[in-house]
């Protein structure tokens, strides 16, 4: 019942006897902690710029020498030139770049930042082999691949693919000679090998659904928009599907359970009601979809499973000619509208003049043409027969829909925005191009990430604005004051505040980061607003005290910079680094080392206007393992924190002595005691490690399995959590462990603690990053 075609399935199933067996099969619950190790550096050629920032640095140099306008003049070329290898339909590409681009950028998910186009990862098992990718080599190969081949290491395949989806779009909007360059930002870097890190689902057959659980909001579900019980943080509804099947859930074609699964995924993806309808009917104003025969009768394996000489590419069809008109893509078969190479308003035009009967495709997938009743009213068969063959210039067919946009006419939320679309051409192609950039650029973080001529001027609230500076930094002098005061504050008697209070909310504010999107993290100074303020997993008590008591210091400091007669002043964002830098000097201090860490001043104060509190509320942690903090209920804690190190950026080294480090300054949410193993809490010292790994201790669970209690010959016993003990009984991390714990590991404990605390406060430090580096 469904389109896509699963040729493969049989060629692709590994033979069980010859499969080596992994640790993985031994112990299916073993953490596992090669995400943390994904060898991006080994796996791609030294010239070719890596995914650090040091790397991002010399790929925005390599990006600023490209003439962009010849580059969008030869896509253009090659878009309108015909290519015996794969004849376009219509003589143009654009409307099979569109759908390239949408793949890409479309397997984005706000609920991990993962996918999306941004790494140029679907030339790379296993997106350049699903399903739904069907035939999308075949752009890639024969035509962008000799563009790529001309600019080289100046532009990356992430780049290219997003730009050229943007020139497909200008070409068709023309036309081309006076037609503006769309939004666009460069700054792409491609991986060499499939991020590991990234769950497609545990389906082990294309198009399966074994996904939808826990009726009315998906497994761990903490919103309302979440009705499909779709598992999280999938985007998908079937296994190698970019968001839904296009007939209808599971092949049903029933046009509002399909509305339904639309805005699940598209919602997945960060899109409202409105940049749904606008992208789904804009990307159909374009093409057609692709269905000659039956695809499983005609169709071989996708790339990855095809023969060695079949050289990468995937989908041999061998019905007819297999190309041009006898394509099998999708299965469905026709176009939306009379002009597939025009951007007008001929979608909505027939979703609402017509009304649809269900049909098959020659392929045998279900879709919709008009109802003879509708053909007899617009003038009969041969004035709505108007969309024109893509081969075949004597042949006219009947428009169709798919299930799934019929369901932007017929679900009562879509219905209005499809009619004022299809009554306001202009609003429709503004909310297009609006939506269109925010799909393809939703996965590369702030504006300063962007490279190019492009880049909107507007202010973007998805963006996560941050302003400008208009004043100097903060110099070290009053740096160093700052410091003195915030910690003589804290020390002072009547304080109620302590180094922790300051450490947990340098470490609140920072650690939102996610390199997968690239939100989050200090800059903004984001924390003393909502919703970070008010996250249960932030203490928002113990922060409000923090956070009242830096701008108060803030003021004063500025204040005595101005009448010093200094340009210079701190920002609210720079304060909480610089207090949470104060506290640990001062942890360290009381072990008897006396240390300075390193700041960079420069972030700046996003307003509460500047923050789309709905879309922050996909970066709220339910659960931090470095705090000790579980507010999940499905989630595996050590798992979720090999996850949450994953998305810092951290080495498995890092993640450990991080934690080791957090634990004896006592950062827990609630300043709870749990993992605290030290008799010092507040001071800087290797004792977690060392207690840890205590063979005196003994470790029994509580009923509940979540906490563990450490029964001690001598003092008090000890509380600790899944993820504290895991760092003893996983032997890769006890491995780790050991080398803290030994006598002579004090010296480098802090070095390492102290390296890994400022990579993370630095982590989105993007405006340095075309400068200095910040690796
Ligand atoms: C074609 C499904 C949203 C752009 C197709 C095809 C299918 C499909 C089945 C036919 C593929 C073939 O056989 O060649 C869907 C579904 C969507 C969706 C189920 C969401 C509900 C979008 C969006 C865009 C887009 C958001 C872009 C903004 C295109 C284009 C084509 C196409 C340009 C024509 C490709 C060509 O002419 O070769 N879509 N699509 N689609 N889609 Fe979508």
């Amino acid at each position: 019942s469904c389109p896509y075609h699963n040729s493969s399935t049989s060629n692709n199933t590994p033979a069980p006897p010859i499969k080596p067996k992994t640790i993985r099969d031994w112990w299916p619950e073993q953490l596992d902690l090669r995400i943390l190790h994904q060898d991006v550096l080994l796996a791609r050629p030294s010239h070719v710029p890596h995914p650090s920032s040091s790397s991002y640095a010399s790929y925005s140099t390599n990006f600023s020498k490209l003439d962009l306008y010849a580059l969008r003049n030869d896509i253009y070329k090659a878009l309108t030139t015909n290519n015996p290898h794969w004849p376009a339909d219509y003589n143009h590409y654009g409307p099979l770049m569109v759908r390239l681009a949408w793949h890409s950028a479309g397997t984005y998910r706000t609920f991990d930042g993962r996918g999306g186009g941004n790494t140029g990862n679907i030339r790379l098992a296993p997106l350049n082999s699903w399903p739904d990718n069907a035939n999308l080599d075949k752009i890639r190969r024969y035509i962008l691949w000799p563009i790529k081949q001309k600019y080289g290491q100046f532009i990356s395949w992430g780049d290219l693919i997003i730009l050229a989806g943007n020139v497909a779009i200008e070409s068709m909007i023309g036309p081309w000679k006076s037609v503006e360059p769309l939004w666009f930002g460069g700054g792409r870097i491609d991986a060499f090998a499939p991020e590991e890190d990234v769950y497609w689902g545990n389906e082990g057959e294309w198009l399966k659904d074994d996904r939808h659980h826990h009726g009315g909001g998906g497994k761990g579900a903490t919103t309302t928009a979440t009705t499909t019980g779709l598992d999280k943080p999938l985007g998908a509804v079937q296994m190698g599907l970019i968001y839904v099947n296009p007939e209808g859930p599971g092949g049903d074609p029933d046009i509002l359970a399909s509305a339904k699964d639309i805005r699940e995924t598209f919602y997945r993806m960060g899109m409202n009601d409105e940049e749904t309808v606008a992208l789904i009917a804009g990307g159909h104003t374009f093409g057609k979809a692709h269905g000659a025969a039956d695809a499983d009768k005609y169709v071989g394996p996708e790339p990855e499973g095809a023969d060695i000489n079949e050289m990468g590419m995937g989908w041999k069809n061998t019905f007819n000619s297999g190309k041009g008109k006898d394509t099998i893509t999708s299965g469905l078969e026709g176009a939306w509208t009379a002009k597939p190479t025009q951007w007008d308003n001929g979608y909505f035009h027939n979703l609402f003049k017509f009304e649809w009967e269900k049909t098959k495709s020659p392929g045998g997938a279900i879709q919709w043409v008009p109802d003879a009743e509708s053909i007899a009213k617009n003038g009969g068969d041969y004035a709505v027969r108007n969309v024109p063959d893509a081969h075949d210039a004597s042949l006219k067919h009947l428009p169709i829909m798919f299930t799934t946009d019929l369901a932007l006419r017929y679900d009562p939320l879509y219905g209005p925005i499809s009619e004022r679309f299809h009554s306001n051409p202009e609003a429709f192609t503004d909310a297009f191009k609006r939506a269109w950039y925010k799909l393809c650029h939703r996965d590369m973080g702030p504006k300063s990430r962007h490279l190019g001529p492009w880049i909107p001027n507007e202010e973007l609230i998805w963006l996560d604005p941050l302003p400008d500076r208009d004043y100097n930094t903060v110099t070290s002098y009053y740096v160093k004051v700052l410091k003195g005061n915030i910690i003589r504050a804290v020390n002072n008697e009547r304080s109620d505040l302590t180094i922790s209070d300051l450490i947990k909310a340098a470490w609140a504010s920072a650690s939102t980061y996610r390199k997968t999107d690239h939100r989050g993290g200090a800059n903004g100074g984001r924390i003393r607003l909502l919703p970070q303020r008010n996250w249960s997993v932030n203490d928002p008590q113990s922060l409000n005290k923090v956070i009242a008591l830096l701008e108060k210091r803030q003021q004063d400091v500025n204040q005595r910079m101005k009448d010093n007669n200094i340009n210079a002043q701190v920002s609210f964002a720079d304060m909480i680094v610089i207090a949470g830098n104060a506290a640990i000097e001062e942890a360290a201090r009381r072990a008897g080392k006396v240390i300075t860490i390193p700041f960079v001043p420069g972030r700046t104060d996003a307003t509460q206007a500047q923050t789309d509190v709905d879309s922050f509320k996909f970066l709220e942690p339910v659960i931090d393992g470095f705090r000790n903090y579980d507010g999940s209920d499905d989630l595996r804690p050590e798992k979720a924190l090999i996850d949450r190190a994953h998305l810092l950026s951290l080495t498995t080294p890092e993640m450990v002595v991080l934690m080791g480090g957090l634990r004896v300054l006592n950062a827990n949410t609630d300043s709870s005691q749990i993992g605290v193993l030290t008799e010092q809490p507040g001071v800087l010292t290797n004792d977690f490690f060392t207690n840890i790994l205590d063979d005196n201790v003994k470790w029994s669970p509580s009923a509940d399995g979540k906490l563990f209690r450490g029964t001690r010959s001598t003092g008090r016993d000890w509380t600790a959590s899944r993820v504290d003990l895991v760092i003893g009984s996983n032997s890769q991390l006890r491995a780790i462990a050991e080398s803290y714990a030994s006598a002579d590991s004090a010296e480098y404990f802090l070095r390492d603690f102290i390296n890994v605390w400022v990579k993370v406060m630095m982590l989105d430090r993007f405006d340095l990053l075309r400068g200095e580096d910040v690796d």
